[in-house]
């Protein structure tokens, strides 16, 4: 995989803190903004890249390049996808897919009719221990109760009750905590369960903003709540309850380090401890794609994450939350 990389914030320096580790990537240019350019530079100098630009065409014009991982604020996700989808290059995008369902449809209509691939950046889904739950879901019975509890209080938060508003607090930057940290455990349970039958966000708004707030996923035969939070703070855990037993998952559904699995006859089983950086599977598994040329399983890993923008859209639109009004109308 020949790899671009737009945007040099936090996300890219956890990307660039093992990516070394996996096989077959090589890491060609890296672009973002003028006032970057001097962080683009050291970057470029450690991490052996063979180019930077401030200026997102040059990526999108360079021949060596043929995946491109974006990694902005949400906002920017379906305009910088789009246009390297139109210049026939493999796209990854940073969780939140996009900001809108309409618009993740319109990038997987894109990648699908151009034969390319399309992959949201989502650790949970390619964790081993997310498919160790996920192969013995049926152990349990039937569910009756799933929690998902991740409540990280914000460094941002702080500047943001002082009046300096980051993109991960701005509705016009398709921030809040549903899209920065209940994502997660919206993916975490779609990918067991699949669409809810009925969905209902009951957030804590400031400024126009979710910065904490309670999603209630409605399945024909039982209950989900999905709590997230950037505004306080507390464990996180995880709990799939069945007739029979339950999982159980001690920190954020973003991780997935251990799964307590206990049945109601007395037996448990603790999985291992999950070692490697938790985006080294989802890399991973984007490099084994390609490599295979597995379009399928990318386009069935697309469609789930349609169905999440599906939820976390209907979600924020009930609740009343902004969007950027600008991507809503232009579509
Ligand atoms: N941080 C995390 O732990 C984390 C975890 C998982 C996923 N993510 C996802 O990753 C994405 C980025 O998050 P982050 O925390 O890395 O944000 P960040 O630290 O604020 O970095 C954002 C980057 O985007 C660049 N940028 C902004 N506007 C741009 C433009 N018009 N053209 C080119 N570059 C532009 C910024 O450059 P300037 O600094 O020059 O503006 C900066 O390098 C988000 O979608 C987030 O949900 C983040």
């Amino acid at each position: 995989m020949k790899l671009g990389i737009v945007g040099s914030g936090m996300i890219v320096g956890e990307f660039l803190s093992f990516i070394h580790e996996i096989k077959d990537i090589q890491l060609i240019h890296i672009s973002g903004t003028q006032r970057s350019e001097e962080k683009l530079k050291q970057i470029v100098e450690q991490y052996g890249f063979e180019r930077y630009s401030t200026n997102y065409e040059q990526l999108l014009n360079d021949q060596h390049v043929d995946t491109i991982y974006i990694a902005l604020p949400n906002h920017l996700h379906f305009e910088f996808a789009k246009r390297a989808l139109q210049h026939h290059k493999h796209v990854i995008i940073e969780k939140p897919m996009t900001s809108t369902y309409q618009e993740a449809l319109f990038l997987q209509k894109i990648a699908m009719e151009n034969h390319l691939f399309l992959w949201e950046a989502i650790t949970n889904q390619y964790l081993p221990h997310y498919q160790y739950i996920k192969d013995h879901l049926h152990e349990i019975g039937n569910i009756k109760i799933v929690q998902c509890h991740f409540c990280q209080y914000s460094s941002r938060y702080q500047k943001f009750l002082e009046g300096d508003i980051l993109p991960v607090f701005d509705y016009t930057k398709s921030g809040g905590a549903l899209m920065d940290i209940n994502i997660y455990n919206i993916h975490f349970v779609v990918g067991l369960f699949g669409e809810p039958q009925d969905i209902h966000y009951y957030p804590c708004i400031e400024h126009h903003i979710d910065t904490s707030g309670v999603l209630v996923l409605q399945y024909p035969h039982f209950q989900c709540v999905c709590i997230g939070a950037k505004d306080c703070q507390s464990p996180s855990f995880n709990t799939i309850q069945g007739e029979k037993g339950y999982f159980y998952v001690d920190t954020p559904s973003s991780f997935i380090k251990t799964v307590e699995w206990v049945n109601h006859d007395g037996t448990s089983i603790r999985t291992d401890h999950q070692h490697q950086h938790v985006m080294y599977a989802e890399m991973q598994a984007f490099v084994d794609m390609y490599q295979n040329q597995d379009y399928q399983r990318c386009y069935e890993m697309l469609k789930h994450s349609l169905t999440v923008c599906k939820v976390q859209t209907i979600a924020r639109r009930k609740a009343g939350i902004l969007f950027p009004a600008d991507q809503v109308s232009s579509l």
